[in-house]
C-alpha cells in the first residue's frame, strides 16, 4: 500500500511539487495526503490547492503557544492517517510535542553537506566561506537542529559562478534527491 506522506513547507514549495510529482508518476510508491504550512501567504498553499491536496494552513500567532499548534498538527496528521512527515522548507524548529509523538518518522532536506553549514542560511554561508563542493542532505529530524542521522546526500563541485546560479543547481539536486531519500526511508521504516 502506498505510504501516506505529509509535507511541511513555509515558502515556494518546489520540493513539495517534486515529491508530489514523484508520487503521481509512480516513481515513488507514496501519496502526499496533507500539506502543512505555517504561512498563509506562502506560494506552496496555492500549489497544494491546485493539485487537490488537503492542507492545514495556520498562523502560529493564532495559538497561545507552540505546544498548542503542534498538538493541532498531531491531530491533523492522525486524521489524514499519515505515515511519514517530510519537511521541505518548513522554517520552524520542531518542538518536543511533535517530536515525542513523531520522532523517527520526520525527515528534512537541508541545502548543504551536513554537518557543515547548519541553519537557515546554508547556501549563503557555504558560498561566503568559499567552499568548492556544495550539496544537499536529507536527514532524520531530532531535537538537535540539522543534527539527525543522514539518509542521503548529493554533492556538486562549483566554482566561478554566481550564488543565484548555484542556488538553482542546488534546488535541482534537491528535487531529484528528496524523492529517492523518501523511498529509502520508507524501506527502512518497513523493515523495523
Ligand atoms: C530548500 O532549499 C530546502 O533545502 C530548504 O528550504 C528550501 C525550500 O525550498 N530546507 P522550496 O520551498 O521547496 O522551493
Amino acid at each position: 500500500m502506498a505510504t501516506r506522506l505529509a509535507v511541511f513547507a513555509s515558502g515556494t514549495g518546489s520540493n513539495f511539487e517534486a515529491i508530489a510529482d514523484a508520487c503521481q508518476s509512480g516513481r515513488l510508491d507514496a501519496e502526499v495526503v496533507l500539506m502543512v504550512c505555517d504561512k498563509p501567504t506562502a506560494a506552496v498553499v496555492g500549489k497544494a490547492a491546485s493539485r487537490g491536496i488537503d492542507s492545514f494552513v495556520f498562523s502560529p500567532k493564532d495559538y497561545p503557544s507552540k505546544e498548542e499548534f503542534e498538538r493541532e498538527i498531531i491531530s491533523r496528521l492522525a486524521a489524514s492517517e499519515v505515515d511519514l512527515v517530510c519537511l521541505a522548507g518548513y522554517m520552524r524548529i520542531i518542538g518536543d510535542v511533535l517530536l515525542n509523538e513523531w520522532g523517527g518518522r520526520i525527515i528534512n532536506i537541508h541545502p548543504a553537506l551536513l554537518p557543515s553549514f547548519k541553519g537557515a542560511h546554508a547556501i549563503e554561508d557555504a558560498w561566503n566561506y568559499g567552499v568548492k563542493v556544495f550539496g544537499v542532505t536529507v536527514h532524520y529530524v531530532t531535537a538537535e537542529v540539522d543534527g539527525g542521522r543522514i539518509i542521503a546526500q548529493g554533492a556538486l563541485s562549483y566554482e566561478d559562478g554566481t550564488i543565484e546560479d548555484l542556488t538553482q543547481r542546488i534546488h535541482e539536486i534537491e528535487h531529484l534527491l528528496y524523492p529517492e531519500a523518501i523511498e529509502r526511508t520508507i524501506k527502512e521504516l518497513q523493515t523495523k
